[in-house]
């Protein structure tokens, strides 16, 4: 049996709070720790399949053109080699959860350095390797692919634009302005799990398990690419190393082993090394930004805007989100938006990390910066007096709002001295220190989903839905969102997830995980409650449940009798998506140390302070601040891809040369949850949390270092050599 619910009116009951017995929003460790510790979690590639073999890819090497020819004769004679696979389906693109919307390129066609071109199969997968070198590529190279965003035509992106208002005649009227041009470059997801897969094939059906988002769209990705039908299609994706949007699409490793599967009707594995991850996955694309503000003489803004120039390969639907926030994070009534394209041959662009805000909030906030010191007034005083009170553009109610009590709690937290801000006050010995903040704001994100629950009369539950964990929490916040409703203890919950054989949901992407899983877990909760009410002849509202016994002395098992009792969920936003403007919001504090001599940049200590709705798990929610404000360091410090501009490859290919932060580059961190309720974001008031930690926390440091040393950057990462350039050459002491 199964319960519905489209959502078109806030959830304001307090039924999580009241009902029940205080699982939810306890902080509880993760229930699949222990198998990940001891190694016993598998990963894709580590299922024991018997008979299974191994295959590596070939990728081109030119960035654009033609594969004329194949020589696969000396990979052949090699010890263990099985097949060399030539198969124009190895080069599908890594989408974003849209099923048959790929572009379809002609089958021997090259559009960027490290598209996979052939697969070589072997017993073992040093023998793969091995021949997969000897695989000689023949290609018809067309010279001058465009590499540059700023070398070929603007596609304006229309849906992006808005012009309200006369943003040149308020940059003209206006007591302070600032008008300045940021670019930031690629990133990598550079999720510590490279992209692998196993597929199994018996002549019907096609079983893979592979390290994968979102199953729910995966599976028709998958059926797609090889004219199969999705009935006869699994996806396992039980433990995921990490995603951070690189797995959001069926990626070519994948395709690649289901192919040969097929072809050759062994189960064939297929892992790609570090360097291939990088190559051929995804990237952030890279962007130009202008910014532009007007402000009145006491720093309210008058004129907003923001302009950004993003890439992506030519057919690509995705287009980087750098404005996603900026459309209603700050007043403004003169407002100039605009997003461009341009089509370039680097690998496809797809959503990393944080997609849009992680670099557009970043720019924004040291010009928001720029602006604080023009005006001559504290920086968080300034954010404080922008705060708009409906959304400026679209002129709708915000669901909730807690960017003015993050900035306050968190500044508190930080013991920020409040004022205007002067640069290089303190050194000491080579090191300037300074401090600086940012805002944060992630777009709430919240999708369809489905879950079953079944109530067993052992006085457990189960839990299963294709939902996955990616390393967030999903197992532990659904194992106690169902425990809490049900009146059991977390352990007495088994989350099943990551199977697409389980009622489908949408997946972990863009931070709707926890909400959109968790409201079909709550709507099926509520369908077993309401049978459990039925059979005591009492309202499900007034139902309390602890302990495995009902508020009237009942316990589960009597109620059940015996019988299991399971209840699908399926949860849908309905017309409440269109009458709120839902964001979650935080603040960032940090305090960094600058070389004098070097420029080099080192985080000292950083707060961000946080507003997402409901707090599901503290323990997990603040593991998720803290992985984001990481990446923040990475965005501000670290984080670049660096291609070749006379052939397009990628030069910085590995985690040696592609610096993500490690634990020498993260201070302690300090996390602050602000608690709220927001029931028109989801039915159980929670937002989600997973990227909003990363969204604009490159300004903070960003804004310390001008503070600290006095260099103003317009160029993310600030690198070294980057900021000894910007270094003002006459020390003040
Ligand atoms: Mo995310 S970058 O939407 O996995």
């Amino acid at each position: 049996m199964s319960a519905h619910l489209k959502q078109d009116e806030p959830e304001n009951s307090n039924r999580l709070d009241d009902m029940c017995q205080g699982v939810l929003g306890k902080a509880h460790p993760r229930v699949e720790g222990l198998a990940k510790v001891t190694g016993t979690a598998p990963y894709a590639a580590e299922y024991p399949i018997e008979g299974c073999v191994e295959g590596v890819l070939v990728t081109a090497t030119i960035t654009r053109g033609e594969v004329l020819a194949i020589d696969k004769e000396a990979a052949l004679t090699m010890p263990g080699v099985i097949s060399v696979i030539e198969d124009s389906r190895l080069a599908t693109r890594a989408a974003q959860g849209t099923a048959g919307e790929a572009p379809r390129q002609k089958p021997t066609q090259v559009c960027y350095w490290g598209q996979p071109v052939a697969l070589v199969i072997a017993e073992t997968f040093e023998q793969a390797r091995d021949a997969a070198a000897q695989v000689t590529v023949e290609y018809r190279n067309e010279e001058g692919a465009p590499l540059d965003p700023h070398s070929v035509e603007r596609e304006e992106q229309e849906g992006e634009t808005v012009t309200q208002g006369d943003l040149a005649h308020a940059m003209s009227e206006a007591d302070h302005t600032v008008d300045a041009t940021f670019t930031t470059k690629g990133h990598a997801s550079a999720a510590m799990e490279p992209h692998a897969a196993i597929a199994q094939w018996d002549g019907t059906d096609l079983t893979v398990h592979a390290s994968l988002q979102m199953l729910n769209y995966n599976i028709s990705e998958l059926a797609d690419a090889l004219d199969l039908d999705e009935d006869n299609v699994r996806i396992v994706s039980r433990f995921v190393g990490g995603g951070f949007g690189s797995k959001l699409g069926v990626s070519q490793e994948t395709v690649a082993a289901a192919i040969a599967a097929m072809e050759l009707g062994r189960p064939v594995r297929v892992v790609m090394t570090r360097q291939q991850v990088f190559q051929c996955v995804m990237r952030r694309s890279e962007t130009t930004q202008r910014l532009r503000l007007a402000a009145d003489a006491d720093g309210q803004l008058t004129g907003f805007g923001h302009e950004a120039l993003v890439s992506n390969l030519p057919g690509e639907d995705f287009v980087e989100p750098v404005l996603q926030s900026s459309h209603f994070l700050y007043a403004g009534e003169n407002r100039t938006l605009r997003l461009d394209a341009a089509r370039i041959h680097r690998m496809t662009a797809g959503s990393v990390r944080a997609p849009g805000e992680a670099v557009g909030m970043p720019t924004l906030e040291v010009a928001m910066d720029m602006l604080a010191e023009k005006v001559g007034i504290d920086p968080v005083e300034l954010r404080l007096k922008n705060i708009p009170d409906k959304d400026p553009e679209e002129g709708l109610p915000f669901s909730s709002h807690t960017l003015a009590d993050c900035l306050k709690k968190g500044a508190e937290a930080f013991g920020w001295e409040a004022g205007a801000r002067r640069p290089r006050l303190r050194r000491e010995g080579e090191w300037w220190i300074g401090t600086g903040m940012a805002s944060a704001a992630r777009v709430h994100n919240i999708s369809e989903a489905k879950a079953r629950v079944t109530l067993k009369p052992d006085g457990t539950a189960l839990v299963e839905t294709d939902m996955t964990d990616i390393g967030t929490g999903t197992y532990t916040i659904l194992a106690q969102l169902a425990g809490e409703m049900l009146g059991l203890n977390p352990e007495q919950v088994l989350v099943e997830l990551g199977d697409t054989d389980y009622p489908r949901g949408p997946g972990s992407g863009g931070s709707w995980g926890a909400p959109s899983a968790g409201s079909a877990v709550y709507v099926a909760c509520r369908a077993i409650r309401e049978e459990l009410a039925k059979r005591l002849a009492i309202d499900e509202g007034t139902l309390a449940l602890t302990n495995g016994k009902a508020s009237t002395g009942e316990s589960l098992s009597t109620l059940l009798d015996g019988e299991e009792l399971a209840r699908e969920g399926h949860y849908e936003p309905g017309a409440i998506k269109d009458d709120y403007t839902a964001s979650g919001f935080g603040a960032f504090f940090a305090e960094v140390r600058v070389n004098h001599f070097t420029g080099e940049t080192r985080v000292d200590r950083m707060v961000g302070a946080f507003g997402f709705g409901r707090v599901l798990n503290p323990m997990t929610a603040r593991s998720q601040c803290i992985g984001g404000i990481t990446w923040s360091i990475g965005v501000a410090l670290t984080e670049a891809l660096e291609f070749d501009p006379r052939d397009g490859h990628l030069a910085n290919c590995d985690l040696a040369e592609y610096h993500v932060p490690v634990n020498r580059d993260v201070p302690d961190l300090e996390v602050v949850l602000i608690e709220e309720r927001d029931g028109a974001a989801s039915p159980i008031q929670a937002k989600g949390i997973g990227e909003l930690g990363m969204c604009g926390g490159a300004a903070a440091i960003a804004n310390a270092i001008y503070n600290a040393c006095g260099a103003r950057l317009f160029d993310f990462p600030m690198t070294p050599d980057r900021v000894i350039r910007a270094m003002p050459a006459k020390s003040n002491r």
